[in-house]
This record gives structure tokens, sequence and C-alpha cells, in this order.
């Protein structure tokens, strides 16, 4: 692979850097708006992309950021296309190729990732249009009787084939399993799901022929289901996550991003900092941890903003805010008392 792909995978990880998941389909967006009261249209998508994307120095704690299929297609007010204002901005702009995790015939309960047809045309434009990194988001389930095999290799496969296709783009791919929080499962059983899909997403990785340093992971904390009345503290998870990639993700993978799937905005960022503080205080590890929230960096800012103009510098703050206490988790300086010093 080229030295452009190892490089643009490294900057994602950058210390005190890490990724900003914007790339909410309409529907999940729609959801998102719901809870403020605003009505999702094409305008006021833009107009909430356009606060997030122009906030003040976001290139200082974020590293890049994931599109949307409209979303990286629209531009400013002024009409700057928002590829143009994260470059300048220094985040990489990257985009969400999947189309989605649907119901797995005769799986009950679990479910396949699918958008493999006509991918490798979309990626040549999606390469044009100014993306440099991708995502495809495959969701494993706990439940009675699952995850099966069958269900975590067809994903594994999907997921190998999808990332073969933007290595061939020229396109750094990231690789998701989100194993979900959804259950009363215990921590013990989302490690097991967890690692018995990375072993299988990197079995189909390697004999797909991937470059394993031009990729990223991206992947769940070990935690347990939300519905669980056991709720693990910081270390434990920490503990437990550092112990499932080590056994499970191959030493040439250059970094791990997480998602926040449903965490609290700051139980995501002392986690994340638990995690490097270990790592330092330890033998260190292959890989950089770093952050690819999507909730836990954007929840404050939606709030912010509600949908009004004059809330604008008010949301950005919100990120601002939320990118910096991830980007000191990503080095292990995070403080709590950062949170109020604000
Ligand atoms: P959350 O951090 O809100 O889970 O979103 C990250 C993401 O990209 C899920 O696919």
């Amino acid at each position: 692979m080229t030295d452009t792909t190892h490089a643009t995978a490294e900057a994602l990880v950058a210390p005190g850097k890490g990724i900003l998941a914007a790339d909410e389909s309409t529907g999940t967006i729609k959801k998102r708006f719901d809870s403020i009261g605003v009505d999702s249209t094409e305008d006021t998508r833009r107009a909430y992309r356009q606060m997030l994307f122009s906030t003040p120095d976001l290139g200082a704690h974020i590293s890049g950021v994931i599109l949307y299929d409209e979303t990286i297609r629209q531009s400013t007010d002024d009409g700057v296309p928002f590829v143009k204002v994260l470059e300048a901005a220094g985040s990489i702009p990257g985009i969400k190729v999947d189309t989605g995790a649907k119901p797995m015939a005769l799986f009950p309960g679990e479910t396949i990732t699918e958008g493999l047809d006509g991918l490798r045309e979309r990626l040549a434009e999606y390469r044009e249009l100014g993306a440099r990194f991708a995502k495809w988001r495959a969701t494993i389930i706990i439940g009675e009787g699952t995850p099966t095999n069958f269900a975590i290799d067809a994903n594994a496969h999907a997921m190998a084939r999808y990332a073969a296709l933007c290595q061939e783009a020229d396109i750094v791919p990231i690789v998701e399993p989100e194993i979900l929080m959804d259950g009363d499962h215990d921590i013990a059983a989302c490690e097991e799901a967890t690692g018995r899909t990375l072993d299988a997403l990197y079995k189909q990785m390697v004999a797909d022929r991937l470059d394993l340093p031009g990729t990223l992971l991206k992947v769940n904390m070990i935690v347990p289901g939300k519905g669980n009345p056991v709720q693990d503290d910081d270390a434990t998870i920490a503990e437990a996550t550092i112990r499932c990639l080590s056994e499970h993700v191959p030493a040439s993978v250059p970094g791990v991003v997480f998602l926040s799937g449903g965490m609290s905005d700051e139980q995501a960022t002392s986690r994340l900092d638990a995690m490097n503080r270990m790592l330092a205080a330890g033998e260190g590890a292959p890989w950089a941890l770093s952050f690819s929230y999507g909730r836990a960096l954007q929840a404050p800012a939606l709030s912010a903003w509600g949908g009004d103009p004059r809330n604008v510098a008010a949301g950005q703050r919100a990120l601002a805010h939320r990118a910096t206490m991830n980007g000191r988790a990503r080095d292990g300086a995070y403080d709590p008392a950062m949170e109020s010093a604000a």
C-alpha cells in the first residue's frame, strides 16, 4: 500500500487527537433532531453540520471527520464545500460507505451490514470529492444464543471486502464491528463476543490480503449491557478492554478508535483516559488508543445549538470543550476537574 495511506492512518490517531463521527444517516440524525424539537430537513442538517465543522480551531483535537453521503456534497452558507472547511482546519475528511445493518434472513435478532454492490464506483467518487478514509459498521448483538458464528463470519467477510475495495481506491478503511450495549449481559459476555468477532475479522482481513498498517479498527469498549445491574468501574473496563485488544488485534494495526455507543460523554472520556494511563504505566501497546465518537462529542453541542442560529457559538464551544477533553484522554492526561474549569 502507499505511504500516504499509512501516513493518513497514523495522522488520524496522532497524539492529542481523535475522530469526530458526524456520519449519521438521515434516519439517525432525525432522531437526534427530534430530541431537541428541530425538523430534519436538508437545510437544517446542513446548518447543524456547518456549525460543527466551522468550530474555531477544530483541527487542534479533531484529526478527521466522518461524513455522510449527503454531507460530503454540502457547502457553507458562503458556498465553501464542507470538505474544504475541514481541510483548512487540518481535519481529514472521511465517509461512511455502508448502507446499514439489516435483519439477517433466518438468523432472528442478528444483522448483516449491506453496501458492497457498486462500492468500487462510489469509493472512486468519494475519493474525488476529497475523502481520505472510510467507515463500515457491523452490529453484533448479544442475546439468547447470539451472536452466532455465522453472523460474525458473514459480517467479517463483508467488512474485509469493503476494506480491500478501499485500499484499491487509496482510501484508509476503518472497520467497525460494534458489539451493542443493549441487553443485560455482563462484562465477560461482552469480552467473549468482542474477542470472537475480532478473531474472525482479522482472519478474514489477512486472507483478503489487506495491508493492516493502512487500516484502523473502530470498536466498542468492553462494558456490561445497559440492563445489567452490575455496572463495572472505569478501571475494570479499561483493564478488560486492553486485555481483549491485546489478545485479538494484530500488532501491525496502527490504531484503535472507540465508539461511544451510548456511554455518557464523561464516561467515554474518563474510560479512554484510564486506558491510556494504564498503557503509559505499563508496557504500552503496539497500537494507539483514541476516539471516534458521535454522541459523546456532539450531544452537548446539539442541545446548546437547539436549531437556533443565535446559538452557533455556544454549540461550537460545547464541541470544542468535549474535543479538548477527549484529546487529553487520548494522551492519558485528562482530569475531571477540567470539566468545570471550562
Ligand atoms: P457513537 O459514538 O454515537 O456510538 O457513534 C459512533 C459511530 O460512528 C457509530 O457508528
